[in-house]
């Protein structure tokens, strides 16, 4: 089989960056919501998020800059510290594509989108009405990489989790089949969550109430 091969050193921004895109999939996508310390809702969707610590709870999203500018995302949060992360699932596809659009700063994006809020009880950034699971954060700590094209390496730890009642199993999990998440590919695609398996790890690892844990095991 023959591979073609890519060097770091040797290709373009752009070119690492569809590099990035095409190998790390499907990305979940953060649909996060900030505000201006003059109080003007932010909404803007991220597919470079991931977890960082599960205790205490951190989450990362990665923000690039937008003519040597950071996103309004990345200002807001360093100004204001609260924001809310929501799961981009089934039926908010299109909402969520809306929100990623340049906006001015000044604009409320959910105005402009037409998307109903309610108030975060910790935070002021307002969280979406009827998404199914939303996280309420606090900045922990901005990394920048990059000069020409900066990138900012947000991270946040969770102060509370919105998890829709319907959707909770055994009073502890999230089901991810009634979820229904929706993954980022690369470019404009995306993927659904249709077909859900299961593979038991080989391995034992303490249990930190995850379903591949001993104690679950045990259970099964
Ligand atoms: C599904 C999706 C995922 C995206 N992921 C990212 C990302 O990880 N990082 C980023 O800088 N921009 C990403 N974007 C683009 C931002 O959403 C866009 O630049 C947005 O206008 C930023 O808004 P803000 O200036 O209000 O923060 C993504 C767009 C879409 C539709």
């Amino acid at each position: 089989m023959d591979y073609r091969i890519f060097n770091a050193d040797e290709i373009d921004h752009r070119q690492c960056y569809r590099l990035l895109i095409g190998a790390v999939v499907p990305r979940p996508i953060a649909w996060v919501s900030s505000i201006d310390e003059n109080g003007v809702a932010n909404l803007a969707p991220f597919s470079f998020f991931t977890t960082v610590s599960h205790y205490p709870p951190m989450v990362s999203i990665s923000v690039g800059e937008r003519v040597k500018q950071p996103k309004d995302t990345t200002a807001n949060i360093e100004a204001t510290k609260g924001y809310v992360i929501h799961t981009v699932t089934e039926g908010w596809q299109e909402a969520m594509n809306e929100s990623s659009a340049n906006f001015e700063p000044d604009q409320d994006e959910f105005a402009e989108i037409g998307l109903e809020t309610v108030p975060s009880d910790l935070v002021g950034a307002p969280r979406i009405k009827d998404c199914p699971v939303a996280m309420e954060c606090t900045h922990e700590r901005t990394i920048t990489f990059g000069e020409e094209w900066a990138t900012h390496l947000v991270i946040g730890r969770v102060l509370r989790w919105h998890v829709r009642e319907d959707l909770m199993l055994e009073d502890k999990y999230i089901n991810p089949h009634l979820l229904q998440p929706v993954g980022r590919l690369g470019g404009p695609r995306y993927c659904r969550t249709n077909e859900i398996y299961e593979l038991q790890a080989p391995y034992v690892q303490p249990d930190v109430g995850d379903p591949n844990s001993a104690e679950q095991q045990k259970r099964k």
